[in-house]
């Protein structure tokens, strides 16, 4: 099947069979490594990709359900040098240890902050709730979205009172 979509801002189309996971899609036919498998059952958000802008688990989507839709990856939303100030936080406050949940958990994240951008607490765990993580207890990665969120605001402000071009 002639899959047309979307890939980390590229047109791709794909022939692949409809039932094809979209993790295997994403890391062995386009070599996006960054989406991790785990647990490949839908429990642990190490597959987390964006599709539409959601947060969905890559193991349980199958080929022909990604058909006109795009999908945002872990290397979609990293600059092609450097980090975002989302990964940095992540680095700063401590919210990764063995890295093996990071790709998912940014990915999450970012699907939370793109539509909330002053999350509590409380919030970040909903938005992060399908995404284990057995190194940090969690309290790191909720400091690090916090901070993020933070950044992101105060980078907004400084855009909207930034003066006229002349
Ligand atoms: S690998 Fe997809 S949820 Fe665990
Ligand atoms: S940093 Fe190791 S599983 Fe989260």
């Amino acid at each position: 099947m002639k899959i047309d979509c979307t890939i980390n801002g590229s047109p791709t189309v794909l022939d692949v069979s409809p039932m094809r996971r979209l993790i295997d899609l994403l890391r062995e036919e386009m070599k996006l490594t960054g989406t991790k498998e785990g647990c490949g059952e839908g429990e642990c958000g190490a597959c987390t990709v964006l599709i539409d802008g959601e947060a969905v688990n890559s193991c349980l989507v199958i080929a022909s359900q990604i058909q006109g839709r795009q999908v945002v990856t872990i290397e979609g939303l990293t600059p092609r040098s450097g980090l975002t100030p989302l990964q940095e936080s992540f680095v700063r406050k401590g919210g990764l240890q063995c890295g093996i949940c990071t790709p998912g958990m940014i990915v999450a994240a970012r699907a939370l902050l793109d539509k909330n951008l002053e999350p509590d607490a409380l919030e970040i765990r909903t938005a992060i709730a399908g995404n284990l993580c057995r190194c940090t207890g969690y309290h790191r990665i909720v400091d690090s979205i916090l901070e993020a969120a933070e950044l992101e605001r105060s980078r907004l402000s400084l855009v909207d009172t930034a003066p006229p071009d002349l």
